[in-house]
């Protein structure tokens, strides 16, 4: 272990250079300018695996954005880990709001800014380099891994569900990690073992069948801004509740225990509105901030379009409008189940004055993962051994669909150890990784494997859930 550590050491500046070509590939999934570049950065990826010495190292096209797909297996009776993570990255704009260009990766004081920094390309480099060191000292690893890194997880991984049911054989394993979280706070490593789910929608609103002058037309018709306005004010109620009849229904309870467990990590409501800029917070009353955004479903309105939003004055009354709303979701919430109940809702509030479409646009289910598995009694020692400090547990608001078909199509356990910090601007400008957060990631995640044999035994023994 100790020479893997030093080799670490030895190597901060080459791995620095490394992860800026790899950022420097614009891979914006949802944009099909740059479905080029997300191919590009797929075969990047897979050089660099086979670089570092991994096997069977493949590209998979599929209907939309490939996978890479590399693997070592030369450790027979060790546990087989399968790391996922994904190459894929948020589009960088507004432009105007980053620091430096959001794919010039650029050290600013004990931080990496980039698009992709954290989210995911930072954290599955982590993972990459801690393979590298042991396969550059000793040829060997402690376990056996597959790594499968995709390219279309911040557009809901569509044709990823596919790949897993056609290729179950090929990523058998005994667990899943996966670097795509945060950690409770700078210095402080956490588990995180829960995730929200996400059903996500499309509302479009109909008034007249084409703009009018507000002057000639306003005060006959109903403005469809103004009924969309209405609909979405409705939502929730005086307590911050969501109105949706039958929203709640199957939302699993927080347990004493958890909650008493969640006011023993250390927080403070005012820094948290002080850092965001915000007078005073909002939610659902009953609840404290770190429940209402790990355990408890929300509603947020994410965008909203229609009318005159140009410079300058346009009196128009615009004939149609739309808002994308999106619910995160709790365990026992079901994604289809909600998306149905949303659509039922809209279209009995919607005013007879309009006529309304709702669309659901994706959907995922909330994933809540065992905490005394020997994959997470692993990762408590590496987080220790890796940061020096006894790792929290955590939940997480946002949501990896994809762990949850880890387990209902290949019955795997996903442990999920993340590198970023909760203020890193994920999906905003001046995305960052904190230096310290990156090597020391790679340090931990090397602790890991050499200590997943220790808790897991031998291959085949599946964690017990
Ligand atoms: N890495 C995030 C998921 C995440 C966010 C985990 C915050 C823990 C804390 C992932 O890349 C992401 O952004 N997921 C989307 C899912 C969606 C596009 C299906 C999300 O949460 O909005
Ligand atoms: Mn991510
Ligand atoms: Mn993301």
């Amino acid at each position: 272990m100790e020479n893997i550590l030093a080799f670490i050491d030895q190597n901060k500046d080459r791995y620095l250079a490394e992860l800026k070509e790899l950022i420097a590939i614009p891979s914006v999934s949802t944009k099909a300018e740059h479905v080029d570049d997300v191919r590009r950065c797929a075969d990047w990826v897979a050089g660099h695996m086979r670089s570092i010495g991994l096997q069977n190292v493949q590209v998979f096209p599929t209907a939309g954005h490939p996978l890479v797909y590399g693997e070592w297996l030369n450790a027979p009776g060790k546990p087989t880990v399968l790391v996922y993570g994904h190459y894929d990255v948020q589009p960088p704009e507004p432009l105007d709001l980053w620091t430096s260009p959001p794919f010039e990766a650029t050290i600013r004081g004990e931080n990496l800014y980039a698009r992709g920094s954290s989210d995911d390309k930072g954290q599955v480099f982590i993972l990459l380099k801690s393979i590298e060191a042991y396969l550059k000292n000793g040829g060997t690893l402690p376990v056996n891994v597959k790594f499968l890194v995709e390219g279309e997880e911040e557009i809901g991984s569509t044709n990823l569900e596919p790949f897993i049911k056609e290729h179950k054989d090929l990523l058998k394993a005994d667990l899943v990690l996966i670097s795509d979280s945060s950690m409770f706070a700078k210095g402080i490593p956490s588990i995180c073992y829960s995730l929200r789910g996400l059903a996500y929608m499309q509302v479009d609103l109909v008034g007249p069948n084409k703009d009018l002058h507000s002057g000639s037309f306003g005060g006959t018709v109903h403005n469809p801004i103004q009924a969309l306005a209405e609909i979405i004010a409705q939502l929730h109620d005086k307590n911050g509740k969501i109105t949706i009849p039958g929203f709640y229904k199957d939302v699993r309870p927080l347990s004493k225990a958890e909650r008493s467990a969640f006011k023993k990590l250390p927080w403070k409501d005012t820094k948290y509105a002080r850092d965001l800029g915000v007078k005073q917070l909002y939610g659902e009353r009953g609840f404290t901030t770190l429940e209402r955004v790990w355990a408890r479903p929300t509603l947020e309105c994410n965008g909203i379009w229609g009318g005159f939003t140009g410079d300058g004055v346009k009196t128009v009354l615009p004939s149609k409008v739309s808002a994308k709303i999106s619910m995160r979701l709790v365990p026992d919430q079901k994604s289809t189940t909600i998306a149905k109940l949303f659509e039922r809702h809209i279209k009995k509030i919607a005013p007879r004055t309009v006529s309304v479409a709702v669309r659901s646009l994706h959907g995922g289910e909330a994933a809540i993962t065992p905490i005394d598995s020997p994959g997470v009694k692993a990762a408590v020692v590496a987080l220790e051994k890796g940061f020096g400090k006894k790792p929290l547990y955590q939940r997480e608001g946002g949501s990896i669909p994809i762990v949850v078909q880890f387990k209902e199509l290949l019955n795997i356990d996903t442990v999920l150890l993340g590198f970023g910090l909760p203020d890193e601007n994920a999906h905003a400008p001046d995305e960052f990784i904190n230096l310290n957060n990156f090597f020391g990631g790679i340090k931990t995640a090397a602790h890991f494997f050499d200590q997943l044999p220790h808790f897991m035994g031998v291959q085949g023994k599946r964690a017990q859930v």
